[in-house]
């Protein structure tokens, strides 16, 4: 049977490239320099590293391709795309999940993508220039953090920025943002990682980032590695499912989703390379000192080099403009499902998702410092940041990722599920491979952490 296709005359990505930077812009963002350092800070360091790569290769890369080839096949938003694939199912709810939880983690998203906008503004005014004790940058993120008129409106104009973008359309909005800028920041990191190698005392962070201690290895590194590669990759809610729905079926789904989870997973190793050398040498945190660390640790390391103010200034306003790719995709997943589903045209449907995001984001943007009312409601003592972190970038992508497993390896038919992953691909005999991981140990696997993380709460 023909998949329904709904919109036909849907656009397409104007070439391979394009498609493989705008899903790399998606999977770039927040994701690889902020959260990866922290969570393997607060992780025990290369151990968790270790589990991530395994994670990555075996179940993020396999549930990429499956949701690109998904999206390409029924070419339509997640929750189209799951109704198309089996029509008048249960399914389609997990297509709805995505859209929610897309929807949830732009509002913290852009609380955290603001923060990086400010910084590009202390950085060039040189803000961070007459700090000389390490610590002082620790103070001066609790300082900022702490000041409510600045969080909301860093957030606001992120939000704004992300509706400006989505606003125009696939291709005039989201193509050209990634072709200049994400090698750019490519290039500054592996400056960074320079810098932050040879710095004194750099050793003692390289061995923590690069030498496995097995001991500190739990269920709740596993479960952290796994939503982890989740987040960083974009899977799990449906970005990749709307982003395939653009790709010409002409494409290799293996090539471009390996070349995605690649550059993905490089710039993450590269970022971790710069803040566990840099944190022990320079100082003025902990590892474990959980989502503030790039934000206390890259401003000491600008002050050891030659003009870092305007370093650090370029350097962060690249990180906004990586998580902007990354919003872009967070909100293009609601706009898709709206404009396709509910029938509403783009413009109204970026204003309200963007609009509401913003408003579910101000709680998220207040717990950091600016106000104590939420942290003393008993559930949300750990922050609603935090919170928010954990149940839709951690919990959530990780049962949409469980479920889509399901639904390719053992509802699709495997003649179907074969067909969509590999039209257009040059490596033909990787098919079968590839349906064993989905259809066996990516459940298996997902669903022995979350069963793990469902006994922890239930006991
Ligand atoms: N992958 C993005 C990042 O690493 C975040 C993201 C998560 C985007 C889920 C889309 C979907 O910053």
């Amino acid at each position: 049977m023909e998949p329904n296709t709904g919109n036909l005359r849907r656009e397409t990505w104007g070439s391979r490239t394009a498609f493989v930077l705008a899903a790399a812009g998606s999977a770039i963002g927040l994701g690889n320099i902020w959260r990866f350092p922290y969570l393997t800070g607060q992780n025990g360091g290369a151990a968790f590293v270790l589990i991530y790569l395994f994670i990555v290769l075996l179940i993020g890369l396999p549930v990429m391709m499956a949701e690109v080839s998904l999206g390409r096949r029924t070419r339509r938003n997640p929750v189209g795309a799951f109704e198309g694939a089996a029509p008048n199912s249960a399914w389609r709810n997990v297509g709805v999940l995505g859209v929610i939880t897309g929807f949830a983690i732009l509002s913290y998203y852009s609380v955290v993508a603001g923060w990086t906008l400010a910084y590009t503004l202390k950085a060039v005014t040189g803000a961070f220039t007459h700090l000389t004790d390490p610590g002082e940058t620790g103070r001066l993120f609790e300082h900022f953090v702490g000041d409510p008129q600045s969080v909301l409106t860093y957030h606001a104009l992120f939000m704004a920025l992300t509706v400006a973008v989505v606003m125009g359309g696939v291709r005039r909005g989201i193509e050209r943002w990634t072709f200049i800028l994400m090698p750019i920041l490519f290039l500054m990191l592996i400056l960074l990682v320079l810098r932050a190698v040879t710095l004194e005392g750099a050793g003692q962070g390289i061995a923590f980032y690069l030498k496995p201690d097995f001991s500190k290895v739990t269920t709740a590194t596993f479960l952290a590695a796994l939503g982890q590669a989740f987040f960083s990759l974009s899977l799990g809610m449906g970005a990749m499912i709307t982003y395939g729905s653009y790709l010409s079926q002409s494409e290799d789904v293996v090539f471009t989703t390996a070349a995605v989870s690649l550059f993905d997973t490089v710039i993450a190793l590269l970022a971790g390379l710069v803040i566990f050398p840099a944190l022990f040498s320079v100082g003025g945190a902990e590892p474990t000192a959980g989502p503030k660390l790039v934000f206390v640790v890259l401003p000491a390391i600008f002050q050891r080099i030659p003009f870092g103010g305007l370093f650090g200034g370029v350097f962060f306003v690249l990180l906004a403009v990586a998580a902007l790719t990354s919003a872009i995709s967070l909100l293009e997943v609601c706009v898709a499902y709206m404009t396709d589903e509910k029938g509403w045209t783009r413009h109204k449907a970026c204003f309200l998702a963007g609009g509401v995001a913003f408003i579910l984001g101000i709680p998220a943007a207040l717990s950091t410092g600016a106000s104590t009312f939420l942290s003393s409601i008993p559930l949300l003592q750990m922050g609603f940041l935090d919170l928010m972190d954990m149940l839709f970038g951690n919990v959530a992508l990780t049962v949409g990722g469980f479920l889509l497993c399901v639904f390719v390896g053992w509802r699709w038919s495997p003649e179907e599920a074969l067909a969509a992953v590999m039209e257009g691909s040059a490596y033909p005999s990787l098919g079968r491979p590839w349906f064993l991981l989905i259809r066996y140990l990516c459940p298996l696997a997902i669903g022995t952490i979350l069963l793990h993380l469902l006994m922890k709460l239930l006991v």
